[in-house]
């Protein structure tokens, strides 16, 4: 490696490179050639080799109204059917699709003839009730059984879902539910989670009775937790009630290739969140590509993606992906630190995973545990099932790295830290396990046919060894095709003029290595911050803020933090006078439960500091280098002259109280 010697090079163990689908680098130069030479040969051969398709596509790639790119676009499917009735068809009825494991420790398995059937009366209930192709369901349930059922279904019916996390506020969902004009919602009593029953139906009724909710015309209740519940009559009805009767097959709705799957609402720079919009065929190509290449999935292996169906990565690695591949997966209600920190690694013990695929934080926030209680150690398990890990949603730093290879992977199992987006249906750079040497810290290289580069603010490509701004080149097949409701935001934040319209815009910086041209991901280059793997807009959290009566004015910036990544420091001029001591920290806490309601818990604000005002330019504009560097803890080195009151730098270099 260039930079420095001492960079660890991890390559591929020879025993999994022998076993693995795509093997040894010339595997990979073999792929990123066909792509090379003939882009759209390539994903064409791919999509017929992978999907099913009940009419098969004669058109691939359509640029004809760029950046609205469409795949496929004359073939009909349904991914449903890909998901299950396939599978069946191959002779893997029996086969356990899904392996739930309650919060309190109930195992459940599900094989996909009984998947077919709880799919099926669900997807019954939804023509029923007169949901149909492209109508919007919104989906607010924990994760369950039940869940990924709620999704398959819309898909067997062609209807778009919205899954909104269990953890967002009641304003959060009315926005989603109001934005995507949804007809029905489907959410739970509550959830489990840390032994304690927590309620959503509650957040649920707040929601519709807001306002602009009024295209829900029936609200499906699953009972969880049994927490007695209030029912409105004629709208809502309980999950049995609203399956009762229903016939146990449903025939699929076959549908477009560009056919809306799904909306899933993202943080962005400014503004609102929005509704990533997916396709159906190409979106279930990369998912079952990436986890035939990335994941190496084989017909004994045993998958888990600790994800939230609630975010993209439990969309594509629990509902679609490893369905799609006929596979085995556990899908998890609770937390990884109950009943004790141990709790994954007594899973994976249990269950006999072999494929294991989380977030850094989850990792980081194990570590600490471990460190201090050998019962809840990696090593204090079995883990020998493990073949392969996985990593997502924020840089994993090596020391998290080298803790998960020696410690949970024994030494012996491959790292994919797999870099990809809400916007990018599945993963763009990523190390293949069979294939490619690894270096903590780095997602290596990009999955095979997706058309990765960094350039400069000119849109020119630069040259290995330099940082800059990560772009796509060419449009692939699992791409975002636009943003719901507003195209016009689809184009300038994906595909902004600064390029011509002709870069995807992922919002991250990079950079590669001189030599191996391995890229590593520096963070976001937007006002999107990123908290224990959870996207969130600056903007968001200013408004919500300045939404408070006690608040004059909010600048929300990230900082460094070692457990979340990122966490969110809050800079706050108040109305009145500026507050110390108790009375600041009682304010600090009203606005981190005022953030906690208006968005959710997550969105709190870990660090909130009051100042009598705040830095800007003389033009006006709030200096947010600046605030940066005081919420880093450092010495300011910009430029402060044209400060107003430079008394208020070491206001805000505290936090208050
Ligand atoms: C970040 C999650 C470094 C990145 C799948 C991206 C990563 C944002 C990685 C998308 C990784 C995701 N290394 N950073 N392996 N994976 N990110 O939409 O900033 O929730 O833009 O999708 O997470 O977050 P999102």
């Amino acid at each position: 490696m260039s930079e420095s010697q001492s960079v660890q090079v991890f390559p591929p163990p020879a025993d999994f490179a022998a076993q693995a689908t795509i093997s040894g680098m010339d595997a990979y130069r073999a792929l990123c050639a066909e792509a090379e030479q003939d882009y759209e040969g390539y994903w064409a051969r791919l999509a017929r080799e992978h999907v099913t398709w009940k009419q098969p596509f004669t058109q691939t790639l359509d640029e004809s109204n760029a950046p609205f790119f469409k795949w496929f676009a004359d073939g009909k499917l349904n991914v449903s059917h890909n998901c299950i009735d396939r599978n069946i068809e191959a002779g893997l009825g029996d086969k356990t699709a899904i392996i739930f494991e309650a919060d309190g420790g109930e195992v459940t398995h599900v094989s996909y003839k009984e998947l077919l059937v709880r799919v099926s009366r669900f997807a019954n209930a939804l023509k029923a009730q007169g949901v149909k192709k492209g109508d919007r369901v919104v989906i607010y349930l924990p994760m369950s059984i039940e869940g990924i059922v709620a999704m398959q279904a819309c898909a067997r019916i062609g209807a778009t879902h919205s899954v909104v996390f269990g953890g967002f506020s009641a304003q959060s969902l009315r926005d989603r539910i109001n934005d995507a004009g949804a007809v029905l919602l489907i959410t739970s009593d509550g959830q489990c989670r840390g032994g304690k029953a927590l309620p959503l139906k509650p957040i649920a009724d707040e929601a519709l009775a807001m306002g602009g909710c009024e295209s829900i015309k029936k609200v499906v209740v699953w009972q969880r937790t049994g927490a007695a519940c209030a029912m409105t009559e004629g709208r809502d009805i309980f999950w049995q009630d609203f399956v009762a009767g229903q016939a146990d097959y449903c025939e699929p709705e076959w549908v477009e290739a560009e056919h809306p799957l799904f909306l899933l609402y993202t943080s962005g720079s400014t503004g609102k969140p929005k509704g990533v919009q997916h396709s159906s065929g190409g979106y279930l190509l990369h998912a079952i590509l990436t986890m035939k290449w990335t994941f190496d999935l084989k017909a004994n292996d045993v998958f888990w993606c600790t994800a939230d169906i609630g975010w993209v990565t439990g969309h594509t690695y629990i509902t679609y992906g490893p369905l799609a591949c006929g596979g085995t997966e556990i899908v998890f209600e609770g937390v990884p630190t109950y009943p004790d920190a141990g709790r994954f690694w007594k899973m994976i013990q249990d269950h006999k995973v072999s494929i294991f695929y989380t977030a850094p934080t989850a990792i980081r926030s194990l570590i600490k545990a471990a460190d201090t209680n050998a019962a809840v150690h990696p090593k204090s398990f079995d883990l020998s099932s493990l073949r392969l890990l996985g990593s997502v949603g924020e840089p994993i730093n090596p020391a998290a790295w080298s803790w998960y290879h020696d410690n949970v992977g024994g030494g012996r199992c491959p790292i994919v830290d797999t870099f990809w987006q809400t916007e990018t249906g599945g993963h763009m750079i990523t190390p293949l396990p069979g294939v490619t040497p690894l270096v903590p810290g780095s997602c290596t290289l990009p999955f095979p046919g997706i058309q990765a580069a960094i350039v400069d603010e000119t849109g020119t490509e630069l040259d290995w060894g330099k940082g800059g701004i990560l772009v796509v080149k060419r449009p692939w097949p699992s791409m975002i095709r636009t943003i719901w409701n507003d195209p016009d935001r689809f184009q300038t934040s994906y595909y902004p003029a600064d390029f011509n319209g002709k870069l995807y815009l992922a919002g991250d910086g990079a950079t590669r290595d001189a030599e191996t041209g391995y890229f590593t991901i520096t963070g976001r280059i937007d006002d999107v911050l990123n908290v224990s793997g959870h996207r969130m807009g600056t903007m968001e959290i200013e408004s919500a803020l300045v939404s408070h009566p006690l608040v004059a004015e909010a600048a929300v910036v990230g900082r460094p933090d070692d457990l979340t990544g990122e966490a969110i420091c809050a800079f706050v001029v108040l109305k009145g006078e500026r507050p110390e001591g108790d009375a600041a920290k009682k304010v600090i806490k009203e606005l981190q439960d005022h953030v906690g309601k208006l968005i959710g818990p997550i969105a709190k604000p870990k660090d909130i500091r009051f100042g009598e005002n705040l830095p800007k330019t003389r033009s006006g504009k709030i200096m947010r280098r600046l605030l940066r560097s005081l919420a880093k803890g450092e010495e300011v080195t910009q430029d402060t002259s044209t400060l107003e009151n430079p008394a208020i730098l070491a206001q805000l270099s505290h936090t208050a109280g």
